[in-house]
């Protein structure tokens, strides 16, 4: 094998487009792999088909040098790479907790059939565990280089907004290998970041599944903690703000992921924790993630007591009531709305009579495909003409930086509701607002 292995991405979505993007650019031949044509289209003519801050730029600089391709063919994935990285979805199951293993093992068992020599299969995609040992299996049946090939796990923890920040100064790396030839080549596919002395650790496969439901498992915990903390203080007269960041000065505690609010979303988070819970069932240790059930509970309360909220503004009913809905992303800087707290308020105001009026900067064409009955408003200011209430959802930057005095000259009513603790209430108040957050007196 020459010097650098050359890479196949399989899987073209939000994780594999900048693994191909970000592994080009440190200097990879890489070939990425979809079925999806009008994503490799795209991709291959330099438009990154979602929202991702910073990673247009990269895939120009990817394809400038030569180093990136992109096919729908997954033969010649199998001719091309050294190694292949499986970077497919495990969304949620269709009325289930459990993950949809159905991409990873088509995506597998079609590359292997091409498998006529020894390569590395790394797999990069959520999912529970024990899962590796079936791939192993399943490639060593199917390859006809048989036990040649072998399997990897390195997960990926990649944040949506950051994540070329994220890919190319990673916090870590895990090497989930059963032999010293696969940590080589997974030491070859990531020497530019070894060189940068980011901490690697060497194990074994189920350790390196489990990582990643851990580390997503704990992050929501942390936030649930936040959240069932707001609770308490709304029935004491306690700010949690104040709460959260005298909690924050305790580095044994810290303050990341102790931001109070609408609480958690997005394609991870949620489906993690549900998948994590089924499968400890599954194992015989359910007993040991049981509390990630009451995680969930609380954070979907989040989203009923933000509506509870906003109905208390409008004096006790929503019915004809008009609201401004200020986000639909999950989250800032990106326009991913799966499991979106700000899409779910909406509906359920909806849901009560409230003719709501949601804005996103980003997040507006996947609002409107997924939920085409709500009113959709192409700016601030007419999603917030004449509303009786203003409820702010996703932490934008141009929300957090809104002047007080402007919207209220828009809005009928100088109300708002900060699902995310974004806004100073001493300015909004100041400004003849009357401002109400999760976890902070009236
Ligand atoms: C997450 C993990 O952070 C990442 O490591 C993993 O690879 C994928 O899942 P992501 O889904 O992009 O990343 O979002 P993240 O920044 O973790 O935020 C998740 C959700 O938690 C968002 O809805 C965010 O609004 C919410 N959140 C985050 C809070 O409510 N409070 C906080 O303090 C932090």
């Amino acid at each position: 094998m020459s010097e650098k292995p050359r890479l196949t991405v399989l899987g073209t979505g939000y994780l594999g487009a900048t693994h191909a993007i970000c592994m080009a650019v440190l200097g990879y031949e890489v070939l990425g792999i979809d079925t999806d044509e009008a994503k490799v289209a795209a991709l291959a003519d330099g438009r990154v088909p979602f929202y991702e801050p910073g990673l247009p730029e990269m895939l120009r600089k990817a394809l400038d040098s030569g180093r990136l391709r992109f096919s729908t063919d997954i033969a010649e994935a199998a001719a091309f790479g050294d190694i292949h990285f499986v970077c497919v979805g495990t969304p949620q199951a269709k009325g289930s907790p459990a993950a949809d293993l159905t991409y990873v093992d088509q995506v597998v068992s079609t590359l292997a059939v091409h498998l006529t020599r020894r390569c590395l299969v790394v797999g990069k995609s959520t999912v529970p565990v024990g899962t590796a040992d079936r791939l192993t299996e399943m490639l060593h049946t199917l390859s006809p280089a048989g036990t040649e090939v072998e399997l990897a796990w390195n997960p990926e923890f990649l944040r949506e907004g950051f994540a070329v920040e994220d890919t190319m100064r990673p916090d870590r790396l895990v090497f989930g290998v059963s032999s010293p030839w696969a940590l080589s080549q997974l030491e070859s596919a990531f020497a530019p970041l070894l060189e940068a002395s980011v901490p690697v650790v060497v194990t074994d496969l189920p350790t390196a599944e489990l990582v990643k439901v851990a580390a997503n498992s704990f992050l929501a915990t942390k936030i649930s903690f936040i959240n069932a903390m707001a609770e308490v203080c709304e029935s004491t007269g306690a700010d949690v703000q104040q709460l959260a960041e005298s909690l924050s000065y305790d580095p044994r505690i810290g303050g990341r992921f102790l931001r109070p609010g609408l609480g958690f979303g997005g394609g991870c988070l949620p489906k993690d924790i549900r998948a994590f819970i089924h499968r400890a069932e599954e194992l015989g240790v359910g007993q040991a993630v049981s509390f990630l059930r009451e995680v969930d509970a609380i954070n979907q309360r989040r989203r009923q007591r933000t509506v509870d909220l906003v109905r208390s503004q409008a004096g006790g009913s929503l019915a004809g009531v008009t609201v401004c809905a200020l986000g639909a992303a999950f989250k800032p800087d990106s326009d991913d709305i799966r499991d979106a707290p700000a899409l779910d308020v909406a509906r359920l105001l909806v849901a009560e009579g409230a003719i709501v009026r949601v804005y996103d900067p980003q997040a507006m064409e996947n609002a409107r495909r997924a939920y085409p009955d709500l009113h959709y408003a192409p700016s601030v200011a007419e999603a917030a003409e004449g509303a009786h209430v203003v409820a702010l959802l996703t932490e934008w930057d141009q929300f957090r930086e809104l002047d007080p005095n402007w919207l209220g000259e828009i809005v009928a009513v100088r109300a708002i509701v900060d699902g995310r603790h974004a806004l100073d209430p001493t300015t909004w108040r100041t400004a003849a607002w009357d401002y109400r957050a999760l976890g902070r007196a009236a």
